[in-house]
């Protein structure tokens, strides 16, 4: 006896039609036209989209950030991701420098454990690959990939923190050419960046919008151009996350037509908010959208849309990076390089991109699933166990209700921030019940905003290393 959903369409990113899907276990068994309901718990979704649960390959869940904690752990964090629609997660597992990537592991493991909602995996972000010629940090990267970490992330931003030079990006990107992992860029010239911000607290520059004149567009393109051209030298393939910017898009563009191994994500933010609208320099309330890269002019967003449905940016994230307003964007309050970078978002991503993308004519409800769904299952290395409704993957599925109204606010709003970047926003278009591995744990209609699960269900996925799915 299995779970049966019945008279919906599925939508796969090649392709829709009406099908029942079957379950049984975890699984998905059969994808077929009008399967007998027999022994098996119906769901019924006439009226529905049957599509893949939402993979978001970029958070930051309880991650020490400038001064203070993202606001979601792995509990609030993943909840908040199902209630949406989003049933597999890529969090970021941060290397203190000095310390090994496997102290890093152990941290995020430690983090996770018992919290996690959803499925989830980590990325590895090196700063540091130990004293002398770095075979130790070299070593354990190959131990990573043999426990299913597959893909590095870099910081060319957040100098002292996180950044590293082009030499260490260098030869941790040879490696990763070795080993066929993906290297997951954050693209800013942090250096560049770092002098322009001394030069506007010296001139009494320190309120909220000042963080984004700080980083202009060019800083991003010049290390996005930089990031490919060093990963194509080495033989690495490369994953630009968070790109923002049409100038960034165009050098992204350039590379890919000369034969570079690249791919880039945006995120939600860069495509719906703007300077304009959120950031006009008139008050503290500012703080809410100070996140990194920052928010763009708003004629950036139709190149992004563009490159969106043009196969040039392949995935769209959150990097969903929460801080409550009151008491920690807070730390900023007379100094905008204090205040801790970043959004929250990823209980929104796919309500946004169905309404701004699909809705609006930018996007095929198939592109959308391909974006949200099945190139982040592809290219991070999931794509046998995650992102399509196909027969012997793992039973992760949204029931999508595309006529349902509904209004975004932090009141009601399972993320642990006391605001929303989309307030008061009303979306057409909605998660109506998600299953995670078979088991139903959202129900927004019987139960809205409701995590019906167990705490500490998810589990860690193993990914493959295929660089990128360029291999
Ligand atoms: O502002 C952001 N994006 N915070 C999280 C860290 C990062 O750069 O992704
Ligand atoms: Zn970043
Ligand atoms: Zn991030």
């Amino acid at each position: 006896m299995g779970t049966l959903i019945s008279g919906g369409s599925v939508v796969n990113a090649d392709g829709s039609r009406f099908a029942d899907v079957l379950i049984e276990g975890e699984k998905i068994v059969q994808v077929k036209n009008k399967i007998p309901a027999e022994q098996h718990t119906v769901i019924d979704a006439r009226d529905l989209l049957v599509m893949p649960g939402g993979i978001d390959v970029h958070t930051h869940l309880d991650m020490p950030f400038g001064g203070t904690v993202s606001a979601d752990d792995y509990t609030t964090g993943t909840q908040a991701a199902v209630v949406g629609g989003t049933t597999t997660l890529i969090d970021f597992a941060l290397q203190t420098q000095g310390r090994t990537l496997r102290e890093a592991l152990q941290t995020w493991k430690k983090k996770s454990d018992g919290k996690a909602c959803i499925d989830f995996s980590l990325h590895m972000a090196v700063t540091d690959l130990g004293a002398g010629d770095g075979s130790h940090g070299l070593r354990e990267m190959e131990e990573m990939v043999a426990e299913g970490i597959t893909s590095f992330k870099l910081f060319m931003a957040y100098p002292g923190v996180l950044m590293i030079d082009d030499a260490l990006m260098f030869r941790v990107m040879q490696k990763a050419a070795e080993l066929n992992a993906l290297c997951c860029i954050h693209a800013e010239n942090g250096s560049a960046i770092d002098i322009v911000v001394a030069q506007m607290i010296a001139e009494g520059k320190t309120a909220p919008h000042y963080h984004a004149s700080s980083r202009s567009p060019k800083a991003e393109a010049e290390a996005t151009h930089r990031a490919i051209a060093l990963a194509d030298m080495a033989g690495a393939a490369v994953y630009i996350v968070h790109l923002s910017n049409a100038y960034a898009l165009d050098d992204l563009k350039h590379m890919q037509k000369r034969g570079a191994r690249a791919l880039a994500e945006t995120c939600i933010q860069y495509l719906v908010l703007s300077i304009e609208d959120q950031m006009p320099g008139k008050s503290w309330d500012e703080a809410k959208y100070v996140f990194t890269p920052p928010l763009r002019e708003r004629w950036h967003q139709e190149p992004l849309w563009r490159a969106l449905a043009d196969g040039s940016l392949s995935v769209v994230s959150t990097d969903h990076c929460p801080f409550r307003f009151a008491d920690q964007k807070a730390l900023g309050r007379d100094n905008f390089t204090k205040i801790p970078n970043g959004g929250p978002g990823v209980e929104n991503r796919m309500q946004i991109m169905w309404h701004f993308g699909v809705n609006s004519g930018r996007l095929t409800k198939e592109r959308f699933v391909e974006l949200c769904c099945t190139a982040p299952a592809r290219i991070f290395g999931m794509e046998k166990t995650k992102g399509s409704i196909k027969e012997g993957l793992d039973a992760d599925i949204l029931l999508w209700d595309p006529k349902v109204k509904y209004t975004i606010s932090a009141t009601t709003q399972r993320m642990a921030t006391d605001y929303s970047m989309f307030e008061g926003w009303t979306v057409e278009g909605n998660a109506a019940k998600v299953l995670s591995r078979g088991e139903l744990v959202v129900d927004n209609v019987a139960q809205p905003g409701q995590f019906l699960g167990t705490t500490g269900r998810g589990r860690f996925v193993r990914r493959e290393a295929n660089a990128g799915g360029l291999a």
